[in-house]
């Protein structure tokens, strides 16, 4: 279903817009150390202001349990002002009555950012007279937060019974590349899932396995079916509550015909990751070892894969990159998917922090905002925040 976007709107110029955006991004002491995510808004935050547009920004920053100045969007609000040119007001405390007549009396070309919207509890609960209250600040919705559309919240969701929402350009290209590589997708058509959060992610490869050719797994998720399919993986994380669950995936492979591929070899170290690292096949683990990434024979068997694919879809670590003994898995995964002349689709909040500096990024066909909702979006080919915007 596609959807309207801020190109459909008529007579949008002097209106007031909410335009909610994910700038979750990585801080480190205060300080934005991967602004992906604002830098992918900015074309949406450009086109509104060359249509004289007043744009009031709302997003979350981590998880903050209350107002918690750690969680503040300043840092944000200061690069945003950097990359737009533009000054950024910081509302702090946006939830008092005041903060609407504040927004309202603001000048168009000025921004306005509201501080995190998870400050308040309204926003998790979708409450509707928060999200009201959000509306009342502007005339227009516009959601331009892929990555954080999964979340039934007030402003992503509620918000748009009080006022008509469309999706910003950076929406709009997140569900056109990933529908298009799902729906009509160059054959062989590869998937490469890794990382943790097994639970999150087993369901979208049972979901996957009907239409990609291939799922190769890397990283914890790896583990657990390396558990379910009876091997020792010794100290490594493993799910154990979704043995069951894999082996369900196993036997679905199976009977589709599609390749559900496995680590042929891992890298191990003690849990402390005291002891120098060393390479084993995926059945030799240790009792006393974890494994921490992916071995050079899986790589190999990776790269070949890669080479013949027509459509490559990544989300996902092979290992603890954040220790560079582990990162090789995860580096040579995105050194062969960026040399690959495949459409190549790559997301996942841990997949860009570990390859933010890396110049590769460029070479490859569309890198996702979307961590956990890119693969919720994979599953059911659509997401709460998308379904309440307005019809094309
Ligand atoms: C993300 O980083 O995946 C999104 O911003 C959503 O964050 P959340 O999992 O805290 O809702």
């Amino acid at each position: 279903m596609r959807k309207k976007t801020i190109r459909d709107i008529a007579g949008i110029s002097g209106q007031t817009v909410f335009l909610t955006v994910d700038f979750n991004i990585s801080l480190k002491d205060g300080k934005v150390t991967n602004d992906t995510r604002i830098v992918e808004a900015i074309p949406t935050i450009k086109y509104l202001l060359s249509k004289k547009v007043k744009i009031v920004l709302a997003s979350h920053l981590g998880r903050p349990k209350g107002v918690d100045p750690k969680f503040s969007l300043k840092p944000v609000a200061e690069r945003v002002a950097l990359l737009t040119g533009k000054k950024v007001n910081l509302i702090e405390k946006y939830w008092e009555k005041e903060a609407v007549d504040k927004v309202r009396s603001l000048p168009s070309d000025q921004l306005v950012l509201l501080d995190n919207i998870r400050f308040h509890e309204g926003e998790k609960k979708n409450d509707p007279t928060f999200a009201k209250h959000l509306a009342s600040m502007a005339d227009i919705f516009v959601n331009d937060a892929f990555g954080s559309s999964h979340r039934t919240h007030a402003s992503i969701v509620g918000i748009t019974e009080y006022l008509k929402g469309y999706a910003g350009l950076l929406m709009e290209k997140e569900i056109n590349m990933i529908s298009d590589a799902l729906e009509k997708p160059k054959r062989p058509f590869l998937v490469i899932i890794g990382g943790a959060k097994t639970p999150e992610k087993i369901s979208v490869i049972e979901r996957i396995l009907d239409i990609a050719d291939t799922v190769a797994l890397g990283g914890a998720i790896a583990n657990t079916f390396l558990a379910a399919w009876g091997f020792g993986m010794g100290q490594s994380i493993v799910d154990y509550e979704m043995v069951e669950m894999a082996r369900v995936v196993f036997w679905k492979a199976t009977r589709q015909h599609s390749a559900l591929m496995l680590p042929l070899d891992v890298v191990i170290s003690d849990n402390q990751r005291q002891a120098k690292p060393k390479t084993v096949d995926y059945n030799q683990v240790p009792p006393n070892v974890a494994i921490f990434d992916i071995g050079q024979k899986t790589q190999n068997h990776l790269k070949d894969m890669i080479k013949n694919a027509g459509t490559i879809i990544w989300n996902g670590p092979m290992g603890l990159y954040e220790d560079p003994r582990f990162a090789k898995g995860t580096d040579s995964l995105l050194e062969s998917i960026s040399g690959s002349k495949a459409i190549t689709i790559v997301g996942g909040g841990d997949t860009l922090t570990s390859i933010k500096t890396k110049s590769c990024l460029k070479k490859i066909t569309h890198i996702s905002t979307g961590g956990s909702a890119m693969l919720e979006f994979m599953k059911i080919g659509t997401l709460p925040g998308i379904e309440v915007l307005e019809n094309a």
